[in-house]
């Protein structure tokens, strides 16, 4: 009688055949006895059904093949752009914008993008958050495929994973603090009472507990760029785009808000990734990626994190 494989096995014997790699030869390249591999692509065993102790030996065996184990991948950047090319025509001229940008940033890091007007900044923080579309190159968010998505699982994926904050604060006007705050969760589905309790926790954690009901035009500028963080914040998102978020604000308002994000990537290991004029930012930073021309001309770790 002819046994049936299961998926997993047949896929490890296709793997293998195709490789031209008799069993003998993958048993002494992975350290493994023939038996137990065999028993990988036979019948027997499937993913779920490997006792604990071979589960090494077969994730092992799938890695040999190429063909992937169920371990997360060796650790990549948060953020990985590859040759991305970013243009923008108008009648008379076309602007690079951004010109093969190559670049990786890691989970945690809290990166200050810097560089004089018009490089590029900007477009660079819109095209990797997926905000806007690039011509050529290649976007990964957490190893996902951004430029490979479809637009709604894009603003989807955006929703769920990443926050931002812009030098305007992009707040409404009719709302309160902590109306503007819930306003992400309710969007996103979260029942009333719990966007609201939620929302009154993020608005403690920036210290404004006792503005929740102000509205945007009875806070102080400091005050407002804290609620549109907390805004940012409030559906836990791995990474947070800033754009100038202290441009409009005074010196001693601008330490406190980056006190605050400081803090936040210390704490809760968010990655920020900072579009910035502000040398106090750029000091704070872990990295700083200088742009020119639409192009990166530094992106070493050249700036350990200051306290
Ligand atoms: N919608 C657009 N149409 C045409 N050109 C654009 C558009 N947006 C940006 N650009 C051009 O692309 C280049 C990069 O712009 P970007 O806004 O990214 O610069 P930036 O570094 O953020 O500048 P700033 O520090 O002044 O904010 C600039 O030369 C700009 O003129
Ligand atoms: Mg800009």
């Amino acid at each position: 009688m002819e046994t049936t494989k299961t998926p997993a096995g047949r896929h490890l014997a296709d793997a293998r055949r195709n490789r031209n790699v008799s069993l003998q030869q993958a048993a002494k390249d992975t350290g493994t006895p023939a038996g137990l591999l065999e028993a990988f692509e036979g019948s027997q065993l499937n993913g779920s059904a490997v006792p604990e102790y071979a589960q090494e030996a077969l994730e092992r065996y799938a890695g040999y093949l190429g063909i992937g184990s169920e371990r997360a991948p060796a650790e990549r950047g948060i953020v990985e752009a590859v040759g991305v090319r970013r243009s923008y025509r108008t009648e008379e001229i076309t602007v690079n914008a951004l010109d093969r940008v190559t670049l990786s940033i890691g989970k945690g890091e809290l990166v200050a993008v810097m560089g004089p007007s018009g490089c590029g900044k900007t477009t660079l923080l819109n095209t990797l958050s997926g905000l806007d579309s690039i011509d050529e190159g290649e976007i990964f968010i957490a190893g996902e495929p951004l430029h490979a998505m479809s637009d709604a699982r894009r603003t989807d994926y955006r929703a769920h994973f990443m926050g931002f904050i812009f030098q305007s604060f992009n707040l409404m006007p009719v709302l309160s603090a902590v109306e503007n705050v819930e306003l992400p969760l309710l969007v996103g589905g979260t029942g009333v009472k719990k966007a609201r309790d939620r929302a009154l926790e993020v608005l403690e954690g920036v210290r404004l507990a006792d503005r929740a009901h102000h509205r945007p035009n009875q806070l102080s500028g400091g005050q407002q760029q804290r609620v549109a963080i907390a805004r940012a914040l409030v559906n836990q998102p791995a990474i947070v785009w800033a754009d100038e978020p202290t441009g409009n604000l005074d010196s001693d308002t601008s330490r406190e808000v980056l006190d605050l994000i400081l803090d936040l990537n210390k704490n809760n290991g968010q990655t920020f990734v900072i579009v910035t004029h502000d040398p106090g930012v750029g000091a704070l930073a872990n990295r700083i990626i200088k742009m020119r021309d639409g192009k990166i001309l530094d992106a070493s770790i050249d700036s350990a994190p200051s306290s």
